[in-house]
């Protein structure tokens, strides 16, 4: 693609829907990245992987209320506009950030909702988390029309539901995934790791242990579901403060895998917290990822 050191950044969805028909109307294919901020090196690569599939990039920075739980870190979660448009340079096009009110209009009450793919794993333990997710990312591509749009597999489930919404609505979406990018030591890159302390930095490495630890077992020829995830939770019970789930479940349909199957291809999922903050982390079995 051509990039460019300037980055349009525009407000309002009518503004974000003109710059992306204007980028088709330029013979360009476009590509969305749909962030909440606080970019790092994770999202810096979903934007080159959007430039692999598009010519013209655009990047939404939004810190979608619908998602987050009432005792969640909506107040909290890290916004810093310049530095996260700094991060984008020579890599997107357009920038769009648009205000809590320029998405969810005077007397809102459409929402997008899935069935069963968001029953287990993140789905109980965030109540309304998937329809705020599913409703803000529709109205991204109902704004952004024709495109490939890039998501990170480390929100795997998040994934499987924005496929089937994309799907499901007729979408003219693409929906492209992007590897889980690590820290050095295994941490996967989020943007909640900016509220770890040292050592809650160190605890955090049990997710990375876990997955490792039932990936290695897996590699030896344990196949069994239920001492996979007893392996895995091992490691995470040791460094968590507390443990949302250990699962081990289908990769397309979400579905938890009984213990005493034997897996061939298995999504592992681990969410916790440590400390104040909660992380998610997933490898999947019988693929070469880790
Ligand atoms: O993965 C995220 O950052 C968010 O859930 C998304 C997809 C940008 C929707 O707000």
């Amino acid at each position: 693609m051509s990039t460019t050191d300037e980055i349009r950044i525009v407000t309002t969805p009518d503004a974000f829907r003109a710059a992306c028909d204007e980028a088709r109307g330029r013979g360009q294919r476009v590509g969305l990245v749909p962030t909440m901020g606080a970019l790092h090196e994770g999202h810096v690569a979903l934007a080159r992987e959007a430039a692999r599939h598009a010519s013209f990039v655009a990047v939404s920075i939004f810190v979608n209320p619908t998602q987050f739980g009432p005792n969640e870190d909506l107040a909290r979660y890290p916004r810093d506009l310049a530095a996260d448009v700094a991060s984008l340079r020579g890599l997107a096009h357009l920038v769009f950030a648009p205000e809590p009110t320029a998405m969810y209009l005077p007397g809102d009450e459409t929402r997008v909702r899935v069935g069963p793919l968001a029953a287990h794993l993140c789905g109980p333990f965030r109540p309304g988390h998937f329809e705020g997710v599913c409703t803000v990312v529709t109205k991204l591509f109902a704004l952004v029309g024709p495109c490939a749009a890039v998501f990170g597999e480390k929100d795997f489930q998040q994934l499987a539901i924005v496929r089937r919404v994309a799907a499901d609505l007729f979408l003219p979406v693409e929906v492209v995934a992007h590897t889980i990018v690590r820290e050095p030591d295994g941490l996967a890159k989020s943007s909640r790791n900016a509220y770890l302390s040292p050592q809650d930095r160190v605890r955090a490495l049990c997710l990375s242990r876990g997955l490792r630890t039932a990936v290695d077992a897996f590699r030896g020829g344990e196949r069994r579901a239920g001492v996979l995830r007893r392996l895995a939770r091992a490691e995470v019970d040791a460094g968590a403060d507390r443990v949302d789930y250990v699962e081990i479940t289908d990769p397309a349909t979400i579905q938890p895998i009984p213990a005493e199957e034997a897996v061939a291809r298995a999504l592992l999922a681990i969410a916790c917290h440590i400390g104040k903050t909660r992380l998610i982390d997933n490898v999947v079995l019988g693929e070469d990822g880790l």
